[in-house]
């Protein structure tokens, strides 16, 4: 089936910053703008058929040249933790996609950053 799509500026996501629009290419009325610190996370909450392994596509962007990594932490358990490199630009956005366990029905999936950079900007989730 076609992902759904998941937007981190819209209920039921969470977006531990800013919703923002001042950078173009987003999907949706905007994206998460976590705050520069280890505890702007972002949180989707998603819907699964069944449990089992299921592909996430996380949106971002990072106009800087540093990576900003994070926790991938799904239904409170760290899963990986993905490195979002520098994507040229705040207007460049770039699809990474990671295999996680999921419960059928609802499920949290959170990005908790690891350094005092936060985040990158976040468009959506695709799952
Ligand atoms: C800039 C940019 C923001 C971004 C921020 C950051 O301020 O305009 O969109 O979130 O840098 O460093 O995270």
């Amino acid at each position: 089936a076609a992902p759904t799509r998941y937007e981190a500026e819209s209920s039921p996501a969470v977006c531990s910053g800013s919703v923002d629009s001042n950078w173009s290419g987003f999907t949706g009325s905007g994206f998460c703008n976590g705050t520069n610190s280890t505890s702007g996370y972002v949180q989707f909450t998603v819907n699964a058929a069944a449990a089992g392994t299921a592909t996430l596509g996380v949106r971002f962007a990072n106009g800087t040249t540093t990576t900003r990594p994070a926790n991938l932490v799904v239904n409170g358990t760290t899963t990986q933790s993905p490195s979002f490199e520098g994507t040229g630009a705040w207007s460049t956005w770039v699809t990474k996609t990671f295999s996680v366990p999921v419960n059928a029905g609802s499920n949290t999936v959170r990005l908790n950053p690891t350094t005092s950079g936060g985040l990158p900007n976040i468009d959506h989730l695709d799952f």
